[in-house]
């Protein structure tokens, strides 16, 4: 499987790190063991030593969290991967006792993995997510849902949010988006945005019960912006028609997809708002938002990827559709991206 590789990945909310934890995740087929020092400085390394390749993550962290004791013979081995012991023998260190270490930067509360030539690893390319990350806690819902989906079809179900008029009906879709023509604007090689806007319809029935007054005419905005390979801010909300967006209901949300292997995805989301801010308002929400995530658009993603099994997208010929408009470009940016870097689509 080829992955964009000179780019950011998401590895996880900052919070799964504490200081003393090491959390093995596999990132694009690769298994892969995070820690966080004394210091509060993250590793990210390859979750196999380099002896008898057991997971180093089911070892201890020694020296305050600059090192890694690997569970099975004793090495350990330094945040640069390089192995620093050796308790057999003479205590000399095999020249080929290294794992791969990837740069790791934490940002705005998440976790980021370099998945390509660690020199090449360029910050600026984290996406500013700090607006949405500042949001109250009592304003704030999120977590992580595995899916068992290649990550692009997760890409595509938020970048074609028509689906909401028909998977979500009656919650989060009013039937305003199916009718609307999606406007599509590139922003760099590496990112676009896509929105709808609406007029006249009542809002989705999750909005509705949070306006002023129930079942009007309102203004709607659906607005994604995509970041390559997997990430999607997306800013929903109404108001009642005519009034200002500040007077009505707003959320800003991220949707970060991280490809597992080639037909699993980390999903995590960071869901916000500028309503109903509250403990209480936060528990009666949440089940809302999660049974959307996980009994809707976690099946559907699944159903999807069975029925494509592992054929490669383009080769079923897919029909496209006017919601397609924005999904379709981010494909192609990314093919060119890994075209770019030599790995092909
Ligand atoms: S497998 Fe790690 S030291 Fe032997
Ligand atoms: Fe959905």
């Amino acid at each position: 499987m080829n992955w964009l590789r000179n780019t950011w990945y998401v590895a996880g909310f900052a919070e799964e790190l504490p200081t003393g934890r090491m959390v093995a995740r596999t990132l694009l087929g690769e298994p892969l063991v995070f820690f966080r020092n004394d210091k509060g400085e993250l590793t990210a390394l390859a979750d196999r030593c380099p002896h008898r390749f057991a997971p180093l993550s089911g070892g201890t962290l020694c020296d305050g969290g600059a090192s890694v004791q690997c569970p099975y013979h004793g090495l350990r081995f330094d945040a640069q991967g390089r192995c620093v012991h050796n308790p057999h023998g003479d205590g000399s260190i095999p020249k080929a006792a290294a794992v791969k270490a990837h740069p790791v930067r934490e940002r705005d509360g998440l976790v980021w993995w370099w998945a390509g030539d660690p020199a090449a690893a360029d910050e600026g390319l984290i996406p500013d997510y700090s607006h949405v990350t500042v949001a109250p806690e009592d304003a704030t819902i999120r977590g992580l849902m595995p899916t068992g989906c290649h990550y692009q079809l997760l890409v595509d179900n938020i970048l074609d949010l028509t689906h909401a008029d028909f998977l979500h009906a009656g919650t989060l879709g009013s039937g305003a988006l199916t009718r609307v023509k999606p406007e599509v604007t590139d922003l760099s090689e590496r990112s676009l945005k896509v929105r709808w806007l609406s007029s006249g319809d009542a809002a989705p029935m999750a909005f509705d019960m949070h306006l002023k007054k129930q079942g009007q005419p309102t203004d709607q905005w659906t607005e994604v912006t995509w970041t390559a390979p997997g990430y999607m801010l997306l800013q929903v909300g109404a108001t009642l028609q005519g009034e200002s967006r500040e007077s009505g209901v707003d959320t800003l949300n991220l949707h970060l997809a991280t490809p597992e292997t080639a037909s699993t995805t980390h999903y995590w989301y960071w869901s916000t708002r500028n309503f109903a801010i509250s403990p209480e308002a936060n528990a009666h929400i949440r089940p809302m938002v999660e049974f959307a995530f996980s009994q809707q658009d976690k099946p559907m993603l699944e159903a999807q990827q069975r029925r494509i099994g592992d054929a490669e997208f383009w080769s079923l010929k897919p029909v496209l559709l006017a919601g397609d408009a924005a999904a379709v470009r981010a494909r192609r940016k990314l093919a060119a991206l890994m075209e770019a870097e030599g790995g092909g689509a």
